[in-house]
């Protein structure tokens, strides 16, 4: 799928970084596949020490030529200057991927000035650690195929869902913006623990892993979380005690009103970037 294809990452920071590491380990991509920019030289020359092969360069404009896929991986705040930048400079068929928060596919393809094809992808940070959740959205000329190699690319850093981009605020309220929520949890799990007289750094290591594993057991059983809950609630037991407090003070009404409050808030943000 990614054998043959020239791929760009313009901004390669925390998330640009993430994309290459994940797509270079998967061996379907050699370094010499990739260019990646940044300003800072520094950072390019130790990416290029790491990854021998890959080509670095701080001019987005000498990046994206002959690219067959470019991945915006910068800030929103500079995407106008890079876009300037690079329009002139990609083929018609050039598939650009936008991992930029807030911003439609059609408001992209209009700063391209041409009608090429454009995906938009809203991973969240876990992909640092090739455990992201991305979700995926075609633009008006992505055809099945742009959708596919996007796939691709994120399945190197996690798990991918494709979906239609009017999701996306509600994607960004979930996924996008869930870590926050999932670490407050660890947390708080981990203060929970300390209260009940564990050592912190065993009550941050038990909570964690309780996290991650009970994730890791809904995804590979496939089975609905309620049942497994039932299943290590022991009647007249602990978790059923604990489980009754969770209820009354309400934490499922608590999660679902977070992701609606940031979903809304990223339909806000949204408008503001068109403006
Ligand atoms: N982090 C998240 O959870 C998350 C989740 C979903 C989507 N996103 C999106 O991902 C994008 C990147 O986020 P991030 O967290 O990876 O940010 P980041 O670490 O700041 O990466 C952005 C990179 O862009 C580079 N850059 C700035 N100006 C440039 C230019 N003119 N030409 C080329 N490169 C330039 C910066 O490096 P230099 O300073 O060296 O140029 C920096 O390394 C954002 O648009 C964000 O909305 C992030």
């Amino acid at each position: 799928m990614l054998s043959d294809q020239h791929i760009a990452i313009l901004g390669v920071g925390n998330m640009g970084r993430a994309l290459l590491g994940g797509l270079l380990r998967g061996h379907d991509v050699a370094p010499e596949q990739v260019r990646v920019t940044r300003r800072d030289t520094q950072a390019l020359d130790a990416l290029r020490e790491e990854f021998p092969g890959l080509i670095t360069t701080t001019d987005n404009a000498e990046a994206v030529q002959g690219a067959d896929i470019v991945i915006l991986a910068v800030k929103p705040q500079v995407v106008n200057e890079v876009i300037e930048s690079v329009r002139e400079h990609l083929a018609p068929s050039t598939l650009v991927i936008s991992i930029l928060a807030g911003v439609t596919t059609e408001s992209l393809r209009e700063s391209l000035g041409q009608d090429v094809p454009v995906v938009r992808a809203m991973p969240n940070t876990p992909a640092l650690v090739d455990e992201g959740a991305t979700a995926i959205a075609g633009g008006r000329y992505a055809e099945d195929i742009h959708v596919s190699r996007t796939r691709t690319i994120f399945e190197a850093v996690g798990s991918v869902e494709v979906l239609p981009e009017r999701l996306m605020d509600a994607v960004t309220g979930l996924s996008g913006s869930g870590p926050a929520y999932v670490y407050m949890i660890i947390e708080a799990l981990t203060d929970g623990g300390v209260k009940q007289g564990l050592p912190r750094p065993q009550a941050f290591r038990l909570a964690a892993q309780t996290v991650f594993g009970s994730a890791k057991l809904v995804l590979e059983t496939g089975r609905h979380p309620a049942i497994l809950r039932d299943e290590v609630t022991t009647p007249g037991g602990t978790a059923i005690a604990a489980v009754a407090e969770l209820e009354h003070h309400g934490l499922r009404t608590m999660l679902i009103n977070a992701v609606a409050t940031a979903t809304k808030r990223s339909a806000e943000l949204s408008e503001l970037n068109k403006s």
